[in-house]
């Protein structure tokens, strides 16, 4: 296992990986490893010849009151699960290399990140989109892998990828749960015990949307007012937004036609956590 920190000298690794004319996939991370990304890792690995994953806690997509500082971070364990998964390199470089003294240029995709989190994180997908055009010009990536779980980040990259002629696919990986429905995050680790159960309504919240539709509710007000109601009733959790959006351009629906993502992020004890599912009408 390769950990490279400083952005030359991954440069030159990837440049003699291309000179062999041979690929790379890479699955950007902030760390702190869990079976949602080690699944992402595993779905690169046939991708490619060359599987590279990145750790790097990215500062720009923190707003000031947010969790930088306390961000989990063991590179000793990431580093042992990723080679448990077959990753061959690790870039890990530090906030100084990617954001050096006097930096000023951003990455701004519009109106797709301005509702659900753009919401509520100002600043947040400006800060992913910059961090990960970096990652892209930095490993030059064939394949680049994201997790449904971020489902507007991944809607995000992807425009980015396209709106600015990136060489790289950018493809989704399916929400990774633990056995009780709840979506793993690094952020899981914040929560108390009982927190820990508290934290099942976003999962539950979604099904319960689900099941809705699969008995005939089309009105997304319906279905939205029965998940904040779920929401309201569980200790120590507050709602930061329920919402109901069409698949490509993320804008509110008023009725479920077809196909809609229902995401929601919801405030357990101090931390925030998001989740989303798929609503498909018949
Ligand atoms: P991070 O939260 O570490 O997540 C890294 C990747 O793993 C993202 O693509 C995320 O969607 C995916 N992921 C996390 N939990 C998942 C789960 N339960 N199921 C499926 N995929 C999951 O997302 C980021 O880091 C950052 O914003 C990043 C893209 C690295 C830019 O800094």
């Amino acid at each position: 296992m390769k950990i490279i920190r400083e952005i030359p000298a991954m440069k030159d690794w990837v440049r003699a990986v291309k000179k062999k004319g041979e690929t790379i996939c890479l699955v950007p991370t902030m760390g702190y490893l869990h079976k949602g990304h080690l699944d992402l890792m595993r779905m690169g690995k046939p991708m490619a010849d060359h599987l590279v994953i990145s750790i790097f806690v990215n500062p720009t997509q923190f707003g000031p009151s947010e969790d930088l500082d306390k961000y989990p971070r063991d590179l000793p364990r990431d580093t042992e699960l990723a080679a448990s998964v077959g990753v061959e390199c690790i870039f890990h470089p530090s906030a100084e290399a990617m954001y050096p003294k006097g930096y000023c240029t951003y990455v701004e995709v519009e109106n797709i990140s301005e509702g659900l989190c753009g919401a509520s994180r100002p600043g947040h997908f400006r800060g992913v989109a910059t961090v990960v055009t970096k990652l892209f010009n930095i490993i030059e990536p064939d394949i680049a892998i994201f997790g449904e779980k971020d489902y507007q980040q991944l809607a995000v990259l992807r425009k980015m990828a396209e709106d600015l002629n990136m060489n790289v696919q950018v493809l989704a990986h399916p929400t990774v749960r633990e056995d009780d429905g709840l979506a793993m995050s690094s952020r899981n680790k914040y929560l108390s015990t009982e927190q820990r159960q508290y934290a099942l309504v976003l999962s539950q919240a979604l099904l319960k949307a689900r099941r809705l539709v699969e008995q005939g509710e089309r009105s997304a007000e319906a279905i939205k007012a029965e998940a904040v109601r779920m929401i309201e009733q569980t200790p120590e959790s507050t709602v930061d937004y329920v919402e109901i959006v069409d698949p490509a351009l993320l804008k509110p629906v008023e009725r479920i036609e077809g196909r809609a993502v229902m995401a929601l992020a919801v405030r357990v004890g101090a931390t925030r956590l998001i989740d989303n599912i798929t609503l498909e009408a018949s």
